[in-house]
Parts: structure tokens; C-alpha cells; sequence
């Protein structure tokens, strides 16, 4: 007998986060649905998620809710594990980095690196960005002092740490790379890393003293490990490794894939890697980085709009839907554009249109024309072998996508078949076989069609885990006799002499209009709410300044007359504004919240005597002004009236 194969799948571990939205649920539902398709391959297939609870952000966020770190993360993992439940999230574990079975893990490989010497103890000196738990030079930040990933301010950080001797495993990992070219995906993302080794890679500081919410240096206890150190050993900790019971370990690792977002690739394809490398543990197969979904107009944050809240767009739309719309959406690494407008296209035209009105029409004229009953012909038409053929190569056109993490194609490659079948319909005219009496046409068209819908149904169950039950209630079949697995997927496998059951459209068609309006109705509300709650946390106000001071600072209208993405700076946005009958450049840490065209002809303000500093290469002449409160921000515009180079006071 042949051994099952395994898979071994895991999405970053989360931060404790109360507003996980549905650009965190992307990762995970593309996770979940290619477990399932891997299960339905016949894979024995493990997928692993979790919560990463440590670092100074946390311990921050805990003293001001007045709560223990712990006391903090337990509340919050709550809500996450129950979000993915209602996401129908099938994890096979959640590893949370404060269970003990982590932490003995994480201290094992830190003794195990620090005494073959890898390992040691100097004085760090640099800049700290608490948001992204990173550490940067003074070369990385340039002279702005600000976070060249996410803009915010960083703070110096100087205190007696231990390093990690990344810089000696530099060529092996170049050398890695260059055996494994499938490592790193998209490929895009692979240069990238590869050019940045090859820049010097500094040895990285792996513990920090000035906090202590962490897993402790087991030979020097006032350290804690660095949040990244502690949250990347997850992905083995969780299998046991280490332990007595690692039978989980050896079945599954090396990891067939780790899924993430590209902000942190380099924690993935680098200081992972090289980890392993020091511990001598075998590398991942595969690190594979997806975009980001962006929100327009900020529609991030809790209070500002529900509308992207995935709990809520589950229970507006269905989850089959929200799930569907997500991986058909996000094209392989490329980042995508959330709209609920979106959505309900989606949801209009993929599902209502396309698959819920090919059963709902075969339904229809199997009930009117041939009794209900599905049963194929003698006769055929000469639409079939067109049809057929792309039914026999459906799966694995799509089997190729889906095992290079691509789902936007796989289930592009489904729908070319539902479109086929579609056209099937106007080719063959059901209507005028009956009408004409060509009965034995008419059953195999009918049954054709019934085939497919099993077909399509079975393929897109991974992404669309609920939508089967509805499907085989309507066309008489259950999960036994229609199948589940591919191997069910051979032609033919309809049970002839169904008889069928038509039902409700599976997909109702939305009323975009009155959808939109009660989103905007229930974002205005949530608003409200989140104002009078007032749980925000606003940073304390600076120590005062004289108005010579502030008369220093020489505010300007400007007007925004091109915009453009920073390339590698997936956070910056380059624009180029006018003011005082000239132009000039800045960059600012907009790109999350703004498209470059939402900016084109806005007036903005900005801070037009700043010394200049260089941005990811980019010189920035200025600053644009921006209101933020949490993780809530929007550029503060000019009133149009005033001219660019009107004074702001
Ligand atoms: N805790 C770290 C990961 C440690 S893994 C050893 C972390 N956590 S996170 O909660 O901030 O983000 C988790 C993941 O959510 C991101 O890597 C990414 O995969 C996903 N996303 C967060 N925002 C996203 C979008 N707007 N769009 C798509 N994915 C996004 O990073």
C-alpha cells in the first residue's frame, strides 16, 4: 500500500487584535480552502494558525485596557477562534505563543544556537517601531527617523541584547535559493529578497530588556526574546518538535507551504530560514506571499465602517460568498481593492448569474420537460464533445493554480467551465428539442448539464463549503451520491433515474442600491456609537511650545497634481504637489489608506519648510498633514477656494 501523502500548510500567527478584518480572513480562508482541496486530492493535509501574544505592542496595549498581558491576550484569542469558526476555518491546530508547549520550544533553540556559539551578547544601539515589532538602522530610516514600512515614529532603542550571527549564514542562503528556485513566490518577491541579502545581512538583535512580556533567555532571565524569534518557531513548536511526543514533526515537516501577506515575507523567507539553518532543521518547501486587500477611505477601522468587518458582511451575505469573493478577487501576489460594490457584482454576476442560474434553468426544464427525472439519451447533440472536453480538463487546469497558492485562476478555470455550460444552453435550446419532440437530445442535454453542475459543485467545494448541501438538495443527489472527493469527478458519475427537487435561487440576486444604502446607514450609526463609547486611545499631548516655536513651522496649501506607488515601499506613495507656482515632491505613508488617484486635484496641507530627507530612494520635500486617531487616518484637506501656497495658521 502506498504511504498518504501529507501537506502542511500554516498562515501567520495573528496578532491579539479585537478588529481583525477581512484582509486578515483573506490568508486564512485561502488556507482553509486548499486544505480542503488538498483533502479532497486525497492529501492528508494539516493546517495550522494561531495567535503571536508577545512583544512590547502588546504589553502596552494590556496596561492601558488596566489588564494583565495575559488577562489581555485571553479575551481577544476568543474572539479570533470564533471568527474563524464563523468563517468555517477547519484548522487542524491553534497554536497560541503563550502555551507552554511553544515557549519550551522557542527557549530549547535559543540555548541550542547561543552555545554552538551563533548566539551572543553586545549592546544594541538603533531604532525600534513598536507597531511592527522591527528594529532599523539609522541607514534604513534615512534621516526622517520614521518607520520605512509603515511611516510611523520609531524609537530609539539602546540597551545590552543578544544578536543573532545571521551575517555568517548569508551565502548558504544565497546558495539555498539558487538550488531552490521555487522557494520564495511570486518570483517578483524572491528578487526582492535576494537583493536585499545580498545588500550585507546584519546580524539581528534577538532580545530586548526594557519590557518583559515574552518568553524569558533561558541563561540570562532579564532578556526576553524577540517577538519575531518567538513567533516564527510556532510553525514547529506546534508539531511538536522537541518534545517527547514529536510524531506530528516527523509526519509533516518540512512545511509544504507558509502563507502570508507580503509585508512579511523577509520574517519568512529569511530570518526563518536561516533560524532553521543555525538549529539544523530542514527549510519549508515553500514561502508564499499574497497581497494586500486595501480598503478605500480608510474603512480599516471599527469605527469608521462594519461594512469590512467580516462578521458582518458574513451574516449580509452569506459566508460561501465572502469566501468565494476573496479568492476569486486577489490575483496571485498582486494586491486588490476591497468595495462592497465589489462584492455584490461578484456575488450578482459569478454566483447569481453564472452558477446559481445554470441549476436553477436546468432545474427548471427538467422538471417542465422530462418529469423531473435526469436520465441520459441515446441520441447527443453536436454541442457535447466541446463540452465534455473541457469538463475532462476543468480539474486539473484548475489543479494547477491551486498548487501554486494561485485560487483567483483555479477558480477562474471552474467558472470558464459554468460559462461553457451556460452557452451549452443557448447552443442546444433545450426548448425547441422539447418543443420538436427530440426527447432522447433532450434527456442527454439535460443530463450534460446536471453532470456539470456535480462537477463544478465537487471543484468548488474547498472555496464554497456549504454551497454542496444546497446543490444536491435541488438536484435529488446527496453528499454520498453525488461524491465529494476527485475521485468523484469522472464523467458520467450523476446517478441516472434522478429525480430532482427545484428550490430556491442558491445565490439571491442583491439589490446593490438598497445594500449600499444600509451599509452606509449602519457605518453611520457605528460611527455614532464608536464616538460616545469613547474607548479610543488617544496618545498624550506633546510637552508646550512657545508660538516662536510654532511659528517655525510654515504650513502650506498644495495641490496634488500626479501620485504613484514607491516601488518595494508598499506603504509610501509618491506625489508630486504644487505650490507658490512650483512643484516639488514628497513622499508620505498614505499608500494603505489611498489610492494615487483618489489624491490627483485634492488640496492638501503640508509642512513646506521640513528639511528634505531621502525615502526608499525617494528625496521628500515636506510632509503632507494627516489627521489619525488608532489605526484611523485621512490626509487633512485644504479648503479649493484658497490658492496652493496659501498660508495655513
Ligand atoms: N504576528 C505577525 C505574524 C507572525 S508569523 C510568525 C503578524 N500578524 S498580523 O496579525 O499583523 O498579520 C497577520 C497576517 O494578516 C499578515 O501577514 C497577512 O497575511 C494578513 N493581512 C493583514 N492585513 C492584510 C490585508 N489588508 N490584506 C491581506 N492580508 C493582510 O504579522
Amino acid at each position: 500500500m502506498t504511504e498518504q501523502k501529507t501537506f502542511y500548510i500554516t498562515t501567520p500567527i495573528y496578532y491579539p487584535s479585537d478588529k481583525l478584518h477581512i484582509g486578515h480572513a483573506y490568508t486564512t480562508v485561502a488556507s482553509d480552502a486548499m486544505t480542503r482541496y488538498k483533502k479532497q486530492r486525497g492529501y492528508d493535509a494539516y493546517f495550522l494558525t494561531g495567535t503571536d501574544e508577545h512583544g512590547q505592542k502588546i504589553q502596552q496595549r494590556a496596561a492601558e485596557a488596566g489588564q494583565t498581558p495575559k488577562e489581555f491576550v485571553d479575551g481577544i484569542v476568543a474572539g479570533i477562534k470564533s471568527l474563524w469558526e464563523l468563517l468555517d476555518i477547519q484548522y487542524d491546530d491553534f497554536i497560541r505563543t503563550t502555551d507552554e508547549r511553544h515557549e519550551q520550544v522557542v527557549q530549547q533553540l535559543f540555548q541550542k544556537i547561543y552555545d554552538q556559539g551563533d548566539i551572543y551578547k553586545s549592546e544594541y544601539s538603533g531604532w525600534y517601531c513598536t507597531p511592527c515589532e522591527t528594529f532599523f538602522t539609522e541607514r534604513q530610516l534615512a534621516e526622517g527617523h520614521v518607520c520605512p514600512d509603515c511611516g510611523r515614529p520609531v524609537q530609539l532603542a539602546q540597551e545590552e541584547s543578544y544578536f543573532f550571527k545571521m551575517s555568517k549564514y548569508a551565502d548558504r542562503w544565497l546558495e539555498f535559493i539558487d538550488a531552490n528556485p521555487d522557494f520564495i513566490q511570486p518570483e517578483s518577491r524572491r528578487n526582492e529578497m535576494i537583493s536585499f541579502v545580498k545588500q550585507g545581512l546584519e546580524d539581528l538583535c534577538v532580545s530586548r530588556t526594557t519590557f518583559d512580556w515574552g518568553i524569558k533567555v533561558p541563561f540570562d532571565t532579564k532578556h526576553v526574546v524577540y517577538v519575531w524569534f518567538d513567533a516564527l518557531v510556532n510553525y514547529i513548536s506546534a508539531l511538536g518538535y522537541g518534545s517527547d511526543n514529536d510524531e506530528k514533526f516527523r509526519k509533516y515537516w518540512p512545511a509544504d507551504v507558509h502563507l502570508m501577506a507580503k509585508d512579511i515575507i523577509r520574517f519568512h523567507s529569511i530570518i526563518w530560514p536561516i533560524i532553521l539553518m543555525a538549529a539544523g532543521i530542514e527549510l519549508p518547501k515553500k514561502v508564499v506571499a499574497h497581497g494586500w486587500l486595501l480598503m478605500q477611505d480608510g474603512k480599516m477601522s471599527k469605527s469608521k465602517g462594519n461594512v469590512v468587518d467580516p462578521v458582518v458582511l458574513a451574516e449580509k451575505y452569506g459566508v460561501d460568498a465572502i469566501r468565494f469573493f476573496l479568492l476569486r478577487e486577489m490575483a496571485y501576489g498582486m494586491d486588490a481593492n476591497y468595495s462592497e460594490e465589489a462584492l455584490i457584482n461578484c456575488i450578482n454576476i459569478d454566483l447569481a448569474n453564472d452558477y446559481g442560474n445554470l441549476l436553477s434553468r436546468t432545474t427548471a426544464m427538467v422538471d417542465k420537460f422530462l418529469g423531473g427525472v435526469i436520465e441520459p439519451g441515446t441520441e447527443g447533440t453536436e454541442f457535447d464533445a466541446d463540452l465534455l472536453a473541457l469538463a475532462a480538463a476543468t480539474p486539473e487546469n484548475m489543479a494547477k493554480y491551486m498548487d501554486k497558492m494561485d485560487a483567483a485562476n483555479a477558480v477562474a478555470e471552474v467558472w470558464k467551465l459554468v460559462a461553457r455550460a451556460n452557452k451549452y444552453v443557448d447552443e442546444t435550446a433545450p426548448w425547441a428539442l422539447n418543443k420538436n419532440g427530440e426527447t432522447e437530445k433532450l434527456k442527454t442535454v439535460m443530463y450534460n448539464l446536471a453532470e456539470v453542475l456535480r462537477q463544478v459543485t465537487i471543484l468548488i467545494s474547498p472555496v464554497m463549503p456549504h454551497v454542496a448541501d444546497k446543490v444536491w438538495a435541488q438536484l435529488g443527489l446527496t453528499a454520498e451520491t453525488a461524491g465529494s472527493d476527485w475521485t468523484a469527478l469522472g464523467w458520467g458519475g450523476f446517478p441516472a433515474g434522478t429525480k430532482i427537487q427545484r428550490g430556491e435561487p442558491i445565490f439571491p440576486r442583491i439589490d446593490a442600491e438598497e445594500a449600499l444604502k444600509q451599509s452606509a446607514e449602519a457605518a453611520a450609526e457605528a460611527e455614532v456609537d464608536a464616538e460616545s463609547e469613547a474607548a479610543v486611545e488617544y496618545l498624550p499631548i506633546k510637552p508646550e511650545i512657545t508660538i516662536e516655536d510654532f511659528e517655525k513651522i510654515d504650513l502650506r496649501v498644495c495641490k496634488v497634481v500626479a501620485a504613484e506607488k514607491i516601488k518595494k515601499a508598499d506603504k509610501l506613495l509618491k506625489l508630486t504637489v504644487e505650490l507658490c507656482g512650483e512643484q516639488r515632491t514628497v513622499v508620505s505613508g498614505i499608500a494603505m489608506k489611498y489610492a494615487p488617484e483618489d489624491l490627483v486635484g485634492k488640496q492638501l496641507i503640508i509642512v513646506a519648510n521640513l528639511k528634505p530627507v531621502k525615502l526608499r530612494g525617494v528625496e521628500s520635500h515636506g510632509m503632507i498633514l494627516a489627521a489619525s486617531l488608532g489605526e484611523d487616518m485621512q490626509v487633512v484637506e485644504a479648503p479649493c477656494t484658497i490658492l496652493p501656497g496659501g498660508e495655513v495658521r
